[in-house]
């Protein structure tokens, strides 16, 4: 695999630490051991998190364009709008952020703190937008990129979650390729690694970084979009592409992209009553939160699981931390009794 023949530019502490959640194992019965891999915690621009991953591998790019602008898009409490803007505050750069109405979530402060009130900040351009939820290349992004050159700026286009840009893949499988050296070092491998899924760009670049030691279908998606045939499609997409990229010497096939779909609902960005307990079971057995959003799904799915025993005795669990606690704010009321 050639992943290194990519510029990459630092922008995250470095590989993310890795460890058990004891209580959270136990409390579960005791047959699988759990563990959290902390991409949430990975740098120190606006908290980071998975898009900061990605970003890596984009910045060289628009550097070497010439950018003066990132434009990005996502929901009115997206984690990637916050990430870009922080990313182009630390390179001295404009940002544009096309927030879309994803949600259908009342709540009096939803559009005001969280991610959005961190983007606005962070210095961005911020533009609500009134257009629904969809995971594709939006017209409201594609006219924000138009005025900036009408301005005489150099947009850089940054799509929902990295996930379109042709190196947005690229970042997790550098994942993989960290993972991997954590796990020579304590001398055994992770049976399962879980992650949330909804743009794709995540586990399609984990797809391609395992695949690479027979691991793909070992990657679970949690899928959060609850739009899964998209989600699931756009994962095959990106990953095929992304392997033909770092040259991963073999194809992808739709089933190495193992997508659970039990846990998306009841909507993108609205938790189920069983999204809640897991976060709220996760926060008291290892004081690791999670949001409403994407992370409570993808622990909700993880717990769900081993209930259920549908990992074997014995498996030894990875439950990858992508980010998005800044966006439990926006969801205060339901958390008003804790
Ligand atoms: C915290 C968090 N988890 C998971 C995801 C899903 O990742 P992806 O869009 O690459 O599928 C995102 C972004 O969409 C996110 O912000």
């Amino acid at each position: 695999m050639k992943l290194t023949r990519f510029p990459r530019h630092p922008l995250t502490f470095g590989p993310t630490p890795i460890h058990p959640l004891k209580r959270l194992s136990a409390h579960l019965g005791g047959q699988v051991e759990l563990f959290a891999k902390r991409d949430d915690c990975n740098s120190g621009l606006a908290f980071g998190g998975n898009k900061t991953r990605k970003l890596e591998y984009l910045v060289p790019e628009a550097v070497a364009q010439g950018c003066d602008t990132l434009v990005s898009i996502g929901g009115i409490q997206s984690n990637q709008t916050r990430q870009v803007a922080a990313v182009a505050a630390h390179l001295g750069m404009k940002c544009v952020l096309v927030q879309e109405h994803w949600v259908d979530h009342v709540d009096a402060v939803y559009d005001r703190v969280g991610n959005i009130e961190m983007s606005r900040i962070l210095g961005a351009d911020v533009r609500l937008d009134s257009a629904g939820f969809d995971i594709g290349i939006r017209p409201s992004w594609q006219q924000a990129l138009q005025e900036v050159r009408q301005a005489g700026g150099r947009p850089f286009a940054i799509p929902a979650g990295c996930s379109e840009h042709p190196l947005g893949g690229l970042g997790y499988v550098g994942f993989a390729e960290e993972l991997r050296q954590q796990e020579a070092a304590q001398g055994w491998r992770f049976d399962y690694i879980v992650v949330c899924s909804v743009t794709g760009s995540t586990q399609a670049g984990m797809v391609v970084g395992f695949a690479a030691d027979g691991r793909a279908q070992r990657v679970i998606g949690i899928d959060a979009s609850a739009k899964p045939e998209a989600t699931h499609a756009q994962i095959v997409r990106i990953a095929r592409h992304t392997a033909a990229l770092v040259e991963l010497g073999r194809e992808i096939e739709a089933a190495d992209v193992v997508l659970d779909t039990r846990y998306g609902g009841p909507a993108y960005g609205l938790p189920s009553e069983g999204t809640l307990e897991a976060i709220r079971l996760c926060a008291r057995q290892e004081g690791m939160l999670t949001d409403p959003v994407y992370e409570g799904k993808s622990m909700q799915g993880l717990i769900d699981k081993v209930r259920r025993g549908e990992f074997p005795a014995g498996s030894r669990v990875l439950y990858v931390h992508l980010g998005g606690v800044p966006a439990l704010n926006a969801y205060s009321f339901l958390f008003r009794n804790g």
